[in-house]
């Protein structure tokens, strides 16, 4: 029979739309290892796909045949839901399936389950709307499970289904699938989901999953599926205030110039007033640019293209939004932090902090607690190990827009990023801005740095002496101090042992401790160049990070890293003052090139390598690297040089 090509087209035009009219639900499943995660989904999957795929494969097979469609018919549109998560870039470890019945489509998060899961989950959850946590009927509530459902509950997942799996293997006994419901519902009862769901399935042999199982008369609940497609889940509010995060500006040419970014939140109008959350400057829509086309209106979930009336400034990471809800805007906030790496969180270490959009140096200035995940219980803690939960107070450089992650989990939702391994290391969600932030505003003041340089008639500079106990770098600055102080310089000498002595004496030498050694005193080098000064710093800072975070907190060509380069060996014969003798015996912990670790500079402005030379020979060194600067600098500016 030869099918009507108008008619073959207009089906899968009619498909599609059906296709595009029902929901989607996101979900991810959890639980141990050998739960049965991958069964359930391969179940669920081969279960339903035989609708799907027939129907598709026919549709593939008339619009090939017809050249209306081409090949694209089939996964496109389920396709589409992924832009999101793909812009938030840290989708890197989860695979999405899809699949889809008469009633609903889905997109399953499979996060692969090793030591990495909370990192997988945490990244599949971001989006999620429904965990399935699975249990092992002969196990019961077991630490995965508790923990697996805190971070759900933590990363705004509303919905539980408690798939109490191989309940074959106890004989489909009621006693047991009650018994771990309601001490599920008893651990659960604090993690404000709205609806706990807890279903006998045999993962392996089907029951009550697609199908209701003869197996289990006792229960009268819905099977898996069922509930999967019925559960109420609350859709991306269309109500909810306008979000838009600038993804960039859009300006092939003079006469065009737009804003692109999917909208997280909320629906715009042509001629709607939008508002530019980090400046309150405000304008109107006038038009939206979408990829088929002009639209008039477009709602979350939508790429677009703004067109404003007047020229505003954003750029990429702030958001236009609507004037009468708008986000936070603040560099210090509240929040709940996932924590992903093997190396263990650094309060006072910074890192990259990265919104929907937005990106920015961070650091956690204060670990409130660690929320232990068996009994909920705040612990005390100074750092966060890998797959722990814990609420902080966190310092940007630069204020970000946001709102608070129960408003928004998309503009209250942010990843915290390692500066030296670029790797994702952690997830947060916003509680709340702090109010101190708001009440400490920069005061203004008359003189600046450039009077005060110029009264001292220098330019201030910080020179960043690093390298091992023991390697010479006290005994170089001084004498560079002595030399520059000759010469009329005003400068100041801050170096490790003075200053724990006062400033930093609560600090001892564990990483963390050295960390925020180091940020201290990073912070009253910067004071000491607003003052006008030349700074010489020399501090062990064994760590990459700190020091990069040093270089970032000055001016550009201010930070001057001088690699003190002593091999160890040199350092041990050395020992002026008997350190490494006790850290080799042992005596003594956390000993720098012993039992802590020397990060070396890989691209310091200055390298001295000491072996076989004098200090005087090094302070040269300096000096000749000071004098060719000054020169290069002065065919630039007139100023005088250091
Ligand atoms: S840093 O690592 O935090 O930058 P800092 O430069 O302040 O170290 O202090 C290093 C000095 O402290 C060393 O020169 C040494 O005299 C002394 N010290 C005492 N214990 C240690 C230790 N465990 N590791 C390194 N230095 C130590």
């Amino acid at each position: 029979m030869k099918a009507d090509p108008v008619q073959a087209a207009e089906s899968v035009r009619e498909y599609l739309e059906s296709q595009n009219r029902k929901s989607l639900l996101r979900f991810l499943t959890c639980g141990s290892v050998d739960d049965g995660k991958s069964t359930l989904i391969g179940r669920l999957l081969s279960d339903t796909r035989q609708i799907f795929e027939d129907q598709l494969s026919a549709l593939e097979r008339d619009s090939r045949k017809h050249g209306t469609t081409g090949d694209e018919v089939d996964f496109a549109l389920l396709v589409d839901g992924l832009e999101a998560e793909r812009e938030q870039g840290i989708t890197i470890d989860v695979a999405y399936r899809f699949f889809s019945t008469a009633k609903r489509k889905f997109i399953v998060a499979d996060t692969p389950g090793h030591e990495q899961y909370t990192r997988n989950m945490a990244t599949g959850a971001s989006t999620a709307d429904l965990a399935i946590v699975l249990v092992d009927a002969r196990q019961g509530v077991v630490a995965q499970t508790r923990r697996h459902s805190i971070i759900a509950s933590l990363l705004g997942i509303r919905h539980v289904i408690v798939a109490i799996n191989k309940i074959d293997l106890v004989g489909f006994d009621q006693q047991i699938f009650d018994r771990i419901a309601s001490e599920y519902r008893e651990f659960a009862k604090d993690l404000h989901f709205s609806s706990i769901m807890p279903i006998p399935i045999s993962a392996r042999y089907g029951d009550n999953v697609t199908t209701r199982s003869a197996n289990s008369g006792w229960y009268s609940g819905p099977t898996l599926l069922d509930h999967l497609e019925t559960v109420a889940v609350d859709e991306i509010s269309i109500d909810a205030p306008f979000r838009f995060p600038v993804q960039y500006v859009n300006r092939p040419n003079l006469d065009f110039r737009g804003f692109a970014g999917t909208i997280a939140s909320g629906s715009v109008l042509v001629g709607d007033e939008v508002v530019v959350a980090k400046s309150g400057k405000s304008a109107r829509v006038k038009r939206i640019v979408a990829q088929g086309g002009d639209l008039d209106g477009a709602v979350s979930g939508q790429a677009i293209t703004l067109v404003l009336d007047e020229e505003v400034e954003a750029s990429r990471g702030n958001m236009l939004v609507a004037p009468t809800a708008r986000p936070q805007v603040a560099d210090q906030f509240a929040a709940n932090i996932v924590w992903f790496d093997e190396n263990g969180l650094k309060p006072g270490r910074s890192y990259i902090l990265r919104t929907e959009t937005d990106q920015v140096g961070a650091t956690v200035t204060d670990l409130k607690y660690r929320i232990n995940i068996n009994n909920f219980a705040h612990e005390a803690a100074k750092s966060l190990a890998m797959n722990e939960v814990g609420i902080c107070n966190i310092s940007a450089q630069a204020p970000i827009a946001f709102d608070t992650f129960a408003e928004n989990r998309t503009t209250g939702a942010f990843i915290l990023i390692d500066r030296m391994s670029n790797a994702t290391v952690g997830a947060g969600m916003i509680l709340h801005g702090l109010r101190r932030a708001d009440n400490i505003h920069w005061q203004s003041l008359d003189i600046g740095k450039h009077e005060r340089a110029q009264a001292k008639n220098q330019k201030p500079a910080v020179f960043w002496f690093t390298g091992l106990s023991g390697s010479g770098k006290s005994t170089i600055a001084n004498l560079l101090e002595k030399k520059l102080h000759a010469s009329g310089h005003h400068t100041y000498i801050l170096d490790g042992d003075n200053v724990r002595h006062g400033l930093n004496r609560d600090l001892g030498f564990t990483d963390a401790d050295r960390v925020e050694n180091i940020r201290r005193v990073a912070e009253v080098a910067r004071l000491m160049t607003d003052a006008g000064l030349v700074v010489l710093v020399s501090f062990i800072s064994p760590f990459r990070a700190e020091r990069q975070m040093a270089r970032e907190l000055m001016e550009k060509g201010e930070f001057i890293e001088v690699f003190v380069d002593t091999p160890f060996e040199e350092c041990v014969k050395r020992d002026p003052k008997g350190l490494y003798a006790r850290a080799l015996s042992g005596s003594l912990k956390n000993f720098t090139g012993v039992d802590s670790p020397y990060e070396a500079p890989e691209d310091p402005e200055i390298h001295l390598e000491t072996l076989g030379k004098s200090t005087e020979e090094l302070v040269e060194i300096l000096e000749n690297w000071l004098h060719e600067r000054d020169i290069e600098q002065e065919q630039y500016d007139d100023g005088g040089g250091i």
